[in-house]
């Protein structure tokens, strides 16, 4: 069983927080790794494989063949896997199916876009915070491994811990809270005092997040950890532009870190756009210079890897996934 004391863990990022850049963050130096967040009725679609050639764990898409959430041993003990929902037993059924696949479940009661405001998920889930209760309290009741959830913080100090020990009764064992507002955007500024007042209230672990406009270095890390009063911490943004922030060593540069993300994006057949994303996310205002501009034209993963010498590697990875013939040799568990 996992603990949430003392973790620097990779925060869920939508495109970002795929199996590549996972392992990645892990590899790094992160204790704990979030995926992004999975929609609950999309999940429901997919159906879990073994891929034998790849030793992964792939969630597929009944309709379309995508590959919804993909996992390994290497990651079992320490990804958390996020869901969107707004329904209890839609949010357990999918769960149930997981379970054995990874350490832990969070709900996304952070999310304030359209999108899920909608559907009653993400920050919507805060201002029903009795039925954000019934959802945590079913899966808390029903499952094996723990239950978490991320939050933004209220206008107030006292409103938030209100909310706060509401969810905490459901008998979660952990809280991200992001420190803005469900009406902050990235480039406010967060509000750490606001982590602080409830991780000094409450019984179970604070995971403080929304410091990585100060994060440059990893010591910034352990510097908003404290600010925020909190036993662990949780890193977006500053882990997306350079995923050795998690490096107690130091940063590597950028063309070291787009190295090793492709060389694994290629090993676990990543897919193309995913990839560009993921490394256009890196390479943010350089886009502009002629390598650049050269990058956003490959369409891939050979192409991709010839900018950062990698052809070579990647030829050899997938003609040998050809000869495994990856498709093909999916064995539909039960
Ligand atoms: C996010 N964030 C986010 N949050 C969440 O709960 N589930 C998600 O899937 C996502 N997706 C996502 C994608 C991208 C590209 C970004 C930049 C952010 C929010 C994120 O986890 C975090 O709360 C904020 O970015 C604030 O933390 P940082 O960036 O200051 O460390």
């Amino acid at each position: 069983m996992i603990s949430y004391e003392n973790k620097i863990i990779l925060a869920p990022m939508v495109r970002i927080g795929t199996l590549p850049m996972r392992l990645l963050a892990l590899r790094y130096g992160a204790d704990l790794v979030y995926t992004e967040e999975l929609i609950d009725w999309k999940f429901l679609r997919s159906k879990r494989r073994f891929n034998e050639i790849l030793n992964t764990v792939d969630y597929v898409d009944q309709t379309d063949g995508t590959i919804v959430f993909r996992t390994c041993m290497e990651e079992k003990e320490k990804v958390v896997l996020q869901l969107g929902t707004a329904d209890a037993t839609r949010a357990l059924k999918v769960a149930k199916l997981v379970e054995n696949d990874v350490a832990a479940i969070d709900i996304n009661m952070g999310c304030p876009k359209e999108f899920s405001i909608k559907g009653g998920m993400g920050v919507a889930l805060l201002s029903q915070p009795e039925k954000a209760h019934s959802i945590l309290s079913t899966l808390v009741n029903n499952l094996t491994i723990p239950v978490t959830c991320k939050i933004r913080i209220f206008d107030t100090p006292e409103e938030t811990l209100r909310v706060v020990n509401i969810l905490v009764s459901s008998g979660i064992k952990a809280i991200a809270i992001h420190g803005r507002t469900r009406d902050e955007r990235p480039q406010h500024a967060v509000h750490p005092d606001i982590i602080k007042y409830v991780a000094e209230k409450i019984s179970i672990p604070v995971i403080a997040n929304g410091g990585s406009k100060e994060i440059e270095k990893y010591d910034d890390i352990l510097k908003f950890k404290d600010m925020a009063g909190c036993t662990s911490v949780m890193i977006a943004r500053a882990a997306e532009w350079n995923c050795s922030i998690f490096r107690q060593e130091g940063l590597l540069p950028m063309d070291t870190v787009i190295k090793e993300y492709l060389k694994i994006a290629v090993d676990y057949d990543n897919s193309p756009s995913n990839t560009k994303y993921c490394v256009q996310n890196i390479l943010r205002d350089l886009q502009e210079t002629p390598r650049g501009r050269q990058f956003l034209e490959c369409q891939t993963m050979e192409q991709i890897c010839a900018i950062w010498d990698l052809q070579e590697y990647c030829q050899k990875q997938q003609s040998y996934h050809q000869k495994m013939g990856i498709q093909g040799r999916w064995q539909v568990t039960p």
